[in-house]
């Protein structure tokens, strides 16, 4: 059968909403005047998007993007592709990427270049988490919400195998023995 995770809460969604009012206000100071085009990462950036958005009060657009990484749970390959790509036009926008997580930084890595070669007038990066224990390649996150330590994490977007992405606060798995 194998032992059952017992889950853990690392962050409270009281403790998310607290970080996501926070990133908003920053996010707010950085773009005044301006019509930011925010790129959500698909699938895990969902719900921190939602939450997101629904605190910046001023005119702003909405895409998603879905990059593979070939390899599920924590091992990667390191090669990444767009398997569903972007509609909006970037080349002159104010481009945020939105991020649940930078574990290895291998995703937001190659989001950047791709991204950086349709020429946007800026680029930066919003992640609720930054795991940087794990980190294979140097990533500088604009907006961060919380630094996490080297745990499996899930809930608020983050999956195990799919699972997870709807509970509330962030959790962290531990195997029962
Ligand atoms: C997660 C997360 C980031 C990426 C970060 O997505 O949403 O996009 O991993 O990992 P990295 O820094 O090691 O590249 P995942 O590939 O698990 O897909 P999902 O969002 O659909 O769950």
């Amino acid at each position: 059968m194998g032992s059952q995770p017992e889950l853990h809460i690392l962050l409270s969604h009281e403790q998310i909403e607290a970080a996501v009012k926070k990133l908003a206000a920053e996010i707010r100071q950085g773009y005044q005047g301006k019509y930011p085009l925010l790129i959500g990462v698909l699938k895990g950036s969902f719900v921190f998007m939602a939450d997101l958005i629904r605190h910046l009060d001023f005119p702003l657009e909405v895409e998603f993007i879905r990059l593979s990484s070939y390899g599920r749970g924590r091992e990667r390959s390191g090669k990444i592709k767009v398997v569903q790509g972007l509609r909006s036009k970037v080349r002159g926008r104010d481009v945020l990427i939105i991020e649940d997580i930078v574990d290895t930084g291998l995703t937001t890595g190659f989001l950047l270049d791709y991204l950086r070669q349709k020429k946007p007038a800026s680029l930066r990066l919003c992640a609720l988490t930054d795991k940087p224990s794990r980190r294979q390649t140097a990533v500088i996150i604009d907006y961060l919400g919380f630094t996490v330590p080297d745990k499996f994490l899930v809930g608020y977007g983050l999956d195990l195998d799919e699972k997870f992405r709807n509970l509330p606060d962030i959790c962290f798995l531990e195997e029962e023995s």
